[in-house]
């Protein structure tokens, strides 16, 4: 049966465990100059609704690595729900790859073209979830602290997609998080209610606060991201007052333990919810981040399409 990544509880707390292992190894073997084509002769398609950097090249550059192909379709081109319904889109891309990587806007579409598509469907972002950002993070954390759990992630801003994903994941691998956000920009209740829940299986604490400074005061790593997402941008002079004490900046990072990381999904909107001296500091693990995209959908990519798939990693204990 093909697997679909539209949110991370797509994904078990073993297999993620495992996803990461596999990570590590792709990227150390890939660091090391080892070339291997697990995946020749398969392709991926990425149907993008939204601008992207990071996620469109790791995508890209993974498949090639992996020795297969991929093709960009892009916002003007396919006419998502408008020139095509969305399952008519589905079945048709699935007549000639073997993967699609979604970029949405209403996260409703990328469940309905997983519904409608014969092949796997994974999700670069819709406005609810960032499901492989988290994949990359945990892999930056694992990096730098050796181990996830007992770990605590401070999230200082809005709760966005990013926050969802790192709330729907984090606490069952054992790892803490506190959210600092304006009232009316705090996690959907469902949300935090499957987090808590999670958080009691992880044996971890989810915490939801106003105060950035008590978010960060015992935090190994603080995470920024944007006051305004893909399509919030004429929203960008009403939110920014609000935000403005939530910014990540060398005084918050100073309440912070001494050790504490610095994390950015970016695109970073400098000099909003991070300053210059923070991103570019030695503090910053955010090109990690940004690097690690590439081995995490690696890993992913492999688990989805290749042999042994993913099923089979799911044995593995936890990090
Ligand atoms: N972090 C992230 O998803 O970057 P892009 O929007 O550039 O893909």
């Amino acid at each position: 049966m093909k697997r679909d990544v539209i949110s991370i509880a797509d994904l078990s707390t073993p297999e993620i465990v495992a996803l990461l292992d596999v990570a590590a190894r792709l990227k150390a073997e890939r660091k090391a100059g080892l070339t291997n084509a697990p995946l020749a002769g398969k392709a991926l398609a990425l149907l993008f609704l939204k601008p992207s950097l990071r996620t469109r090249l790791s995508f890209e550059i993974a498949m090639e690595q992996l020795g297969g192909t991929s093709r960009f379709l892009g916002p003007t081109e396919v006419g998502l729900g408008t020139r095509e319904s969305v399952p008519d889109v589905a079945r048709t891309l699935g007549c000639y790859v073997d993967a699609v990587a979604v970029r949405v806007f209403a996260h409703e579409v990328a469940k309905e073209l997983a519904q409608h598509c014969p092949v796997p469907v994974i999700s670069g972002l819709s406005d609810d979830e960032h499901p492989c950002q988290i994949l990359a993070d945990l892999l930056t954390l694992k990096e730098r602290f050796g181990q996830l759990r007992g770990l605590t992630v401070a999230y200082v801003g809005d709760a966005n997609n990013v926050a969802n994903s790192l709330l729907l994941a984090l606490p069952r691998l054992g790892v803490n998080l506190c959210l600092a956000t304006p009232a009316e920009y705090e996690p959907a209740g469902a949300i935090l209610e499957q987090a808590h829940a999670d958080a009691k299986v992880g044996n971890a604490f989810v915490e939801v606060c106003r105060d950035p400074a008590v978010a960060v005061a015992n935090a190994d790593a603080v995470y920024a991201d944007s006051w305004y997402s893909m399509g919030q941008e004429h929203e960008a002079a009403r939110r920014r007052p609000i935000f403005k004490p939530y910014q990540i900046n060398e005084a918050l990072m100073g309440k912070a333990q001494s050790h504490t990381v610095a994390m950015h999904c970016l695109p970073a909107h400098r000099g909003d919810e991070i300053t210059d001296g923070v991103l570019d500091g030695p503090r910053s693990v955010a090109f990690q981040q940004a690097e690690n995209r590439l081995h995490a959908q690696k890993a992913l990519l492999l688990g989805l399409l290749g042999t042994p798939g993913l099923a089979s990693w799911a044995g593995s204990s936890l990090a």
